[in-house]
């Protein structure tokens, strides 16, 4: 089986072709970033207009690098949520006119259910590991969401972010000190060269027994650290830790809180696998923190780092299974914004 996977949820253009294994045959991905950079963050009308220009071409390409012409295609799988529901339009709307042409089934994929499948797109793919019950965790730009994904690949929510994602985080973080849009990258970067415990910050963990996330307080320590509470002024506070040590506390913070509320989930469930996606989990120094702190506990299984953002071969890989599970949509599927 051959799957075409279609990704254009937020600011990538992506299309992939993945046959059973999954084994990926070829990826394109585009990131908008640039565009998006100049204000600072994702701005939706843009992101269409981007998916519109460049997504034909995109998927054309990677079926010739693929080396598949359409016919071989078992379907076309396309995430149709949640996201921009503009920039969902273009990717459903394209998917749609294709498996509509080439006469194809259409697979309807959940973007997040999708990052939880980037981890079997490793080269030494051992999808053994990955086998439900696990405690699957997204960790992006929109989204903090822990699944309790059951046998069978049905699953509950059981925790969620209450006000800021954890990507929204780190990109607020660097917009406030001035690093530039996508943040994540930006922030572990300055972290590297500063002092993990040099900025006392807060660790907001909720009631004791709850699973859910917020960050949004953390941010604005950041922004009180640096700015002093005046925080009306445009540059640092001459008293404001350096770049580097406040990045480096942020992300020390962040860690914290996720190994806390992981444990917590590990402990109510019961589970012993913990299968990550998304694209915070492209952050090595918290792969490591996560490591170093759950592994006795539980396995814990991340995408190869590539596969960590947002991509197309994420959306094939689980359009392949969920075509497998006889699950197919019809030429009247429409994109949702939410989850
Ligand atoms: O999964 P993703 O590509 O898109 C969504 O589904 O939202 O995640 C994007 C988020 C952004 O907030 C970006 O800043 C963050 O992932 N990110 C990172 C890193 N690389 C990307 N956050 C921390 N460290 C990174 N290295
Ligand atoms: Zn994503």
């Amino acid at each position: 089986m051959i799957v075409l996977g279609i990704e254009t949820t937020c600011d990538e253009t992506s299309a992939a072709v993945v046959a059973s294994g999954p084994q990926l045959l070829a990826q394109t991905v585009l990131s908008q970033a640039d565009e998006h950079g100049l204000f600072g963050g994702v701005v939706p009308e843009i992101a269409s207009r981007s998916h519109v220009r460049e997504l034909t071409a995109v998927i054309e390409r990677t079926l010739q690098q693929a080396e598949v012409e359409p016919h071989q295609l078992t379907a076309i799988a396309v995430a149709h949520r949640p996201g921009l529901i503009g920039a969902l339009l273009v990717g459903v709307t394209t998917a749609k006119s294709l498996a509509w042409a080439w006469d194809k089934p259409l697979v309807a994929v959940h973007h997040l259910e999708a990052h939880l499948e980037a981890p079997l797109l490793s080269e030494d793919a051992s999808p053994i590991s990955m086998a439900p019950p696990y405690l699957g965790v997204v960790l992006s730009g929109g989204h903090t969401d822990l699944y309790h994904v059951k046998e069978g690949d049905s699953r509950s929510r059981i925790g969620a972010t209450r006000d800021d994602a954890v990507g929204e985080a780190f990109d607020k973080v660097a917009a406030i000190l001035g690093l530039g849009y996508p943040g994540g990258p930006a922030v572990e970067k300055k972290a590297h060269q500063g002092d993990r415990s040099a900025v006392d910050l807060p660790r907001t963990l909720l009631e004791p027994d709850s699973l859910d996330f917020s960050f949004s307080g953390l941010k604005t320590a950041v922004l009180y650290r640096w700015r002093g509470q005046n925080a009306q002024r445009s540059g640092p506070h001459p008293d404001a830790p350096s770049v580097e040590d406040l990045c480096a506390s942020f992300q020390a913070a962040v860690s914290d809180v996720l190994i806390e509320k992981l444990k917590r989930a590990l402990d109510q469930t019961g589970l012993k696998t913990v299968v990550f996606g998304g694209g915070v989990t492209a952050n090595q120094t918290l792969r490591d923190d996560l490591e170093g702190a759950l592994s006795t506990r539980a396995q814990l299984v991340f995408p190869p780092r590539r596969f960590s953002t947002d991509n197309g071969a994420m959306i094939a890989a689980r359009g392949l299974r969920l075509f497998e599970q006889g699950q197919t949509s019809t030429l009247d599927l429409e994109p949702k914004a939410t989850p």
